[in-house]
């Protein structure tokens, strides 16, 4: 992995039709969605949780024609934006976005997902939302069904990336119940709930997406 610019926290930019930009998701999209591409089956439901601005929703869509993508978020102004990319993208595979919060019940029928994604959302909340995100997970996909999770990791056996390093002080700073989390504490919630031990994707600028079973 190369060691490029450490992430941060960033201020969002607004279009006047509302949907707003984040600089990290123009970064990050087109890898994400091309891992996406790459490991999800022919076609689904992917619910995707903390869906921020919504541009990886829209870019997913659009990639995944035979998927449908289920966007949601906690916060009303995040909801505003997805609401506004979704009427841009007007795709039929796309659907308006869901409040869902990690730590309460989700609205949807167990083992009716076939996909669950969550991009960089488990550093900048509670390890309790995270492990709400893995239990909710493991009840509402279906068998076989995967969630994956996209952000910066800590790995066993390899040097802290220094740009990580900096990232969860930086985060510990803001609330001390932030911060980048463990491979292995990952590993441990994932195998308390019904899924399985973690496959690891390196992505760029030392991200990683994980990749958990529902067995
Ligand atoms: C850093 S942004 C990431 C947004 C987007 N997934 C991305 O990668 O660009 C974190 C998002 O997590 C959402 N979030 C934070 N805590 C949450 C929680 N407990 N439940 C649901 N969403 C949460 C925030 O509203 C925000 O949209």
């Amino acid at each position: 992995m190369t060691d490029d610019p450490p992430a941060r926290l960033e201020s969002l930019e607004d279009a006047a039709d509302g949907r707003r930009f984040s600089p990290s998701a123009g970064r990050n999209r087109e890898a994400i969605v091309a891992a996406l591409v790459d490991l999800l089956p022919a076609r689904g439901t992917c619910l995707e949780v903390a869906a921020g601005t919504g541009e990886h929703a829209v870019l997913a869509a659009e990639r995944l024609p035979t998927w449908t993508w289920q966007p949601t978020d906690r916060d009303r102004e995040a909801l505003a934006s997805i609401r506004a990319w979704v009427a841009n993208a007007n795709r039929p595979n796309l659907r308006p976005p869901v409040a869902l919060e990690l730590g309460q019940p989700w609205p949807y029928a167990n083992e009716s997902l076939d996909a669950v994604f969550a991009s960089n959302v488990m550093h900048i909340a509670p390890i309790a939302a995270t492990a709400s995100l893995f239990r909710e997970a493991a009840a509402h996909l279906k068998p076989g069904g995967v969630l994956l999770v996209y952000g910066p990791v800590f790995l066993p056996g390899e040097p802290r990336p220094a740009g990580n390093v900096a990232f969860d002080a930086e985060l510990r700073a803001k609330d001390p119940s932030y911060g980048v989390r463990t491979l292995d504490e990952l590993r441990e919630l994932a195998l308390d709930s019904r899924l399985t031990a973690p496959a690891v994707r390196r992505m760029p600028t030392n991200n990683v997406l994980l990749r958990f079973d529902r067995g």
